[in-house]
């Protein structure tokens, strides 16, 4: 199944189990801190767009932050819900489009949300929606891989074989294959062995774009680029975790 890695309630558990608070969350955290820092009298509303289970969305929540959780998921966001504090949480289940207008003073992209916008004409959509509802000069924070460090040479079964312990102590074996590369984009299928040798598979592709093109379809959308590293510790492009972080800020309206 397409997504099911979001979307099927049996492989969400699974991706939510792998997917522990890591250091990825505490550069996000940082980022919005410093760009969107809570104030005496200033609580500043962030929006985790692609939100997926909550895990960060809950994060900044415990950290004081106002917080809106996006998500076309459902599966995901029934996993967001059961967190502890999500009582009366706004979880938005949809895409871009439904945002509200002027209304956030960041917003985040994680764990590569923006490689799933696959055409121009989604990554443009998503940019446009992402500048109407952020108020001027707030702050939008995402991660997309480096095509150049071609870290999809990994995703075969050799190398990307691992054992996810659910919480109900159930171990699922997990690999990933590749199964087409073209220009920007890499398709994969992730393969699921259940205990009693059922098996689930979860296709998706995603986009790599370089850094050239993200900066100028920034531009285009009404941002400036602020900030890219190419690694967690805040390293400069290329010389990093194979990632672009970029940092940008909606420009106020002329
Ligand atoms: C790899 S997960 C990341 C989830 C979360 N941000 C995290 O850090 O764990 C990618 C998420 O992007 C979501 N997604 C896919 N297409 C999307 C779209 N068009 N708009 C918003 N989110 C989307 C998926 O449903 C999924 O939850």
């Amino acid at each position: 199944m397409h997504h099911a890695e979001f979307e099927d309630p049996r492989v969400v558990a699974v991706y939510n189990a792998e997917s522990p608070w890591s250091r990825e969350d505490d550069f996000f955290v940082s980022m919005i801190n410093g760009w969107a820092p809570i104030g005496p009298d200033r609580v500043p509303h962030v929006l985790d767009l692609g939100c997926g289970t909550g895990r960060l969305t809950m994060g900044l929540r415990n950290l004081g932050y106002q917080v809106t959780g996006l998500d076309p998921a459902k599966a995901s966001l029934d996993i967001a819900r059961t967190r502890p504090g999500s009582d009366g949480f706004t979880w938005i289940e949809g895409k871009s489009p439904s945002l509200p207008n002027s209304t956030f003073d960041g917003a985040l992209m994680t764990s590569h949300v923006a490689q799933f916008f696959v055409t121009d004409d989604e990554w443009s959509q998503t940019l446009r929606d992402l500048h109407r509802a952020l108020r001027p000069r707030s702050v939008l924070t995402f991660d997309t891989r480096d095509a150049t460090a071609r870290e999809w040479d990994t995703w075969n079964k050799a190398q990307s074989t691992r054992a996810v312990v659910l919480p109900d102590g159930q171990a699922v074996e997990v690999w990933t294959e590749v199964t087409n590369e073209t220009n920007e984009l890499v398709s994969f299928c992730q393969h699921y062995i259940y205990p009693d040798g059922s098996e689930l598979l979860s296709s998706a592709t995603l986009r790599f774009q370089g850094l050239d093109q993200i900066q100028s379809s920034l531009q285009a959308a009404g941002f400036s680029v602020e900030q890219v590293y190419g690694g967690w510790s805040r390293q400069l492009p290329g010389v990093g975790d194979g990632e672009f972080l970029v940092v940008a800020t909606r420009k106020p309206d002329s």
